[in-house]
């Protein structure tokens, strides 16, 4: 069981908003009921009037904060407006429910444009990236795609859409800022404790060491809490200001404004074969947003880089910069939009050259990494696909779109191939051993509900050679050695990394004599840095069978199957609940996720979640993940790849192309809606 499940199930693990503070003042935020533009007036001289009201934040009166590179962090640092839904202003009082109504009442003048808020594949304004997330050239290309393209005897050329997503972790975004000998403390909900520490001293110019952001509980992140948001701001602000104590959280409506979402994209996809389904050339295009505020620019076309042999390619992303928040990181960022694209092409080749969808992936599996020519540390996506095969029950599927009826459904089988790269980060760690027999493991680690805790637990004890009962493990503190953020499917990897070598160095020292009480560190950065060249990458095969319902379209999925190669896995229980997660993640993607955009006001008008769905406990129906069992000597001392992030790329896809299958019906855009199918 996860060493903090009784804290959890018992409700005594606190939570960012939850920590008691005597002389708490609370804040809520504004957002800008207009946009682009600028605010002309805050009329706040009216709510401080009211009882209860202790401040009110805006660019008239906040602190100035040094600039740093996420623009969407320098709080009420002036007049502008970037989209509607901004936070222009915050109102402290003394309860919860007083800053709410008097943040109601705040008027606040704006001087608006109309808002440019529509991608488009033809928007002039379109532009290259220098790099795309979070440090890949936005261009690739080798060989010449387009005349080999008109050369190949199987040609599929397609345009894919997925709409803006919105991260939903179950705890918003919340923080409680004081400040205490010019010092700042945070209990903050965040995927990495030293991230956010490091951002906050450069904001309110502070060293490092002044601030200390506490967070041993997180209830999700999916990439939103992985660098700090306006909240953090806020509440250090509005503590500054009125020298108390400040809570702050952001409502889930908020959340959707201010605290990051996946970009919607468009994506063209060329494949050009052989009659045999043998790959000659590979185009991915992809269009997306970004806002004025910042550049996020989502690596959507970097899977199609690295997983089908084809001696000519050519990849490239575009940004549009439109007023609306910044897109950001929400779970496998890049692959999740783009696997769906390729994935499904690779769907209508294999239908067009007559060959199965498993061959065909087969048939152009490469000997090194395509563009790099990198040798894989291991890749085993063909044994993925073929044990995905055996247990879904592949071998005996008739190819033949729309034939199989079960009463009112007709319904289908697809498949999809999963990628996400296996990353890895310099980290510090300390381990000590204490009189009684007893470990404690201290690592600034988060555990965003993943169970790293536990896995870091049980690391730890195999280095030490010990019992896990033995070891506690301290996370979830910036005074802890410093760390990488629970993101990009590296937190375990890097975390467990630095975990393993401070306890066998105090394995070490036991074994040679030295007695408790006795501590040993390590720092992973020089051997992170050594690291042979490899393309280290695991891989996953996605199965999906799909029913659609001839009379009123709707699209069920009675049983997904993901079969993942990704290292070693450390600790099965937790490493199913996240594989699980990520594919339910991706049902949702496949079927319900949209998040819509109000063209005339510029915001996004589903903020809730009975508007904005994601599949419920009855939509879930038969969901299961294996995997392969994987040695892998170029990975770290774990042998682990991560798996965060993986469940989700390829789900999406596997199901568009199940839904086809059963209807015939090729649907690009997501989400595949009852709408679409009739
Ligand atoms: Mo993940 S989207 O890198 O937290």
């Amino acid at each position: 069981m996860r060493v903090e499940g009784r804290e959890k199930v018992t409700g005594t693990a606190r939570y960012a908003y939850e920590y008691p503070v005597a002389g708490a003042a609370y804040a809520f935020a504004v957002q800008a009921a207009a946009g682009p533009g600028r605010v002309t007036a805050v009329h706040d001289e009216e709510v401080l009037a009211l009882p209860g009201v202790i401040a009110v934040l805006s660019h008239r009166n906040a602190p100035a904060l040094k600039p740093v590179e996420d623009g969407e962090l320098a709080l009420f640092q002036s007049d502008e407006v970037a989209y509607r839904g901004q936070v222009v202003a915050a109102v402290v009082a003394e309860t919860l429910d007083t800053a709410r109504e008097a943040a109601r009442l705040l008027r606040v003048d704006y001087d608006d444009r109309p808002p440019k808020v529509r991608l488009s594949p033809g928007d002039p304004g379109l532009y290259k990236p220098e790099e795309v997330n979070p440090s890949f050239p936005a261009d690739t290309g080798q060989g010449d795609p387009d005349e080999a393209f008109g050369a190949s005897a199987v040609r599929i050329d397609a345009t894919y859409t997925t709409p803006a997503e919105h991260n939903n972790p179950m705890e918003p975004h919340a923080t409680i800022a004081e400040w205490r000998d010019g010092g700042l403390t945070l209990h903050d909900s965040n995927q990495g404790a030293s991230t956010v520490a490091a951002t906050l001293a450069e904001l309110f110019d502070l060293e490092p060491a002044q601030v200390r952001v506490v967070a041993p509980h997180v209830g999700g992140g999916f990439g939103s809490k992985g660098t700090p948001r306006p909240n953090v701001v806020l509440a250090a602000m509005a503590a500054r200001v009125t020298g108390r104590p400040v809570k702050f959280a952001f409502t889930r409506q908020q959340m959707f404004a201010t605290t990051g979402y996946r970009t919607p994209t468009i994506q063209r996809v060329r494949l050009g074969a052989d009659a045999d389904g043998t790959l000659t050339t590979i185009v991915h295009e992809v269009v997306e947003q970004t806002s004025t505020v910042r550049e996020f620019a989502e690596q959507a076309a970097t899977p199609t880089r690295m997983m089908y042999r084809a001696p000519h390619r050519r990849t490239a992303h575009r940004l549009a910069r439109l007023d609306v928040p910044t897109p950001s990181w929400m779970r496998a960022p890049g692959e999740t939009p783009g696997m769906f694209a390729l994935e499904c092409a690779m769907d209508e080749l294999a239908f067009a050259a007559g060959v199965d969808p498993i061959e065909l992936r087969v048939r152009n599996e490469p000997d090194t990494e395509p563009e790099s020519g990198l040798p894989f540390s291991s890749r085993n996506l063909v044994a993925c696909l073929r044990r995905g095969a055996e247990l879904f029950g592949w071998d005996d599927r008739d190819p033949a779109p729309s034939v199989r009826r079960r009463g009112r459904k007709m319904y289908g089988t697809g498949v999809a191939s999963a990628t996400y790269p296996a990353n890895l980060s310099p980290s510090k760690a300390t381990a000590a051993a204490a009189p009684d027999g007893t470990f404690t493991v201290r690592i600034a680690a988060a555990d965003i509900g993943t169970g790293a805790r536990t896995a870091l637990t049980a690391i730890a004890a195999e280095a030490l050679k010990t019992d896990a009962s033995r070891v506690t493990v301290e996370i979830g503190d910036s005074a802890l050695p410093k760390a990488p953020l629970a993101g990009g499917s590296m937190g375990t990897a890097s975390w467990g990394f630095a975990v393993t070598r401070a306890c066998e160095a105090l394995r070490a020292d036991l074994d040679g004599g030295a007695s408790p009480p006795v501590e040993a560190s390590a720092d992973t950065t020089e051997e992170v840095k050594a690291r042979g060249d490899y393309a280290r990458h695991a891989f996953g095969a996605q199965f999906a069978e799909v029913e659609v319902d001839v009379d009123t379209g709707e699209i069920r999925v009675p049983r997904m199957l993901g079969v993942f190669a990704a290292g070693r896995i450390v600790d099965p229980q937790r490493a199913r609940s996240q594989f699980i997660g990520g594919m339910t993640m991706g049902l949702g993607m496949a079927l319900m996720e949209e998040s819509t955009m109000d063209e005339r006001f510029g915001d996004y008008v589903n903020h809730d979640l009975a508007q904005y769905h994601v599949p419920a406990c009855a939509d879930v129906r038969d969901i299961d993940a294996v995997w392969i069992e994987e040695s892998d000597p170029h990975l770290n001392p774990m042998g682990t790849k991560g798996i965060g992030e993986i469940g989700i790329v390829g789900a999406a896809a596997a199901v568009a192309n199940a839904l086809h299958h059963a209807t015939g019906l090729r649907l690009r855009d997501l989400p595949l809606t009852p709408a679409a199918v009739l």
